[in-house]
């Protein structure tokens, strides 16, 4: 099973970046993350960062047919992207919308999600853990071949 996972702006940032409020664990440790759950797990996993919206828009354009699940941290475009909405809606690949943040328990024009509306689970407030959680979600709903 392939899964690719997408985040936006200033994920790569993690680690320098209000550590009180993104831990203090940095973008390589969750590529790391990443790659050890995959093994663990047999899945394929592929990770890519943008900070530019129209970059995310193509990275899910291209995983049409490709992919098979796509976990999705769209990070501050959550909030404001009705492009990755529409990419996520266009292709249907199964998705799963993480946040490392409570967003849920912070300001307010953190409360709507464009991205969620095209994504079956939302994972919230489990810092990086929340990757391997969605990872797990799609191999076990998805993954049975
Ligand atoms: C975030 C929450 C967003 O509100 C914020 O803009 C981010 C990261 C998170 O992972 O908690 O950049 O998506």
């Amino acid at each position: 099973m392939k899964i690719l996972i997408i985040n936006g702006p200033n994920i790569n940032m993690l680690g320098i970046r209000e550590p009180g409020v993104y831990g203090t664990q940095n973008y390589q440790a969750l590529l790391d993350l990443v790659a050890k759950i995959a093994e663990e797990e047999g899945l394929e996993a592929e990770c890519f960062q943008s900070n530019h919206e129209g970059a995310i828009v193509d990275r899910i354009q291209e995983a049409y047919g490709k992919t098979d699940g796509i976990v999705i941290n769209p990070a501050a475009y959550t909030h404001t992207s009705i492009a990755i909405l529409d990419a996520l809606k266009a292709v249907s690949i199964p998705a799963v919308e993480v946040h490392i943040s409570d967003v849920d328990n912070r300001e307010d024009f953190r409360q709507i999600s464009y991205a969620g509306m095209a994504c079956e689970k939302r994972i919230a407030g489990q810092g990086i853990d929340g990757y391997r959680q969605a990872m797990i979600y799609l191999k076990e709903k998805y993954g049975k071949a």
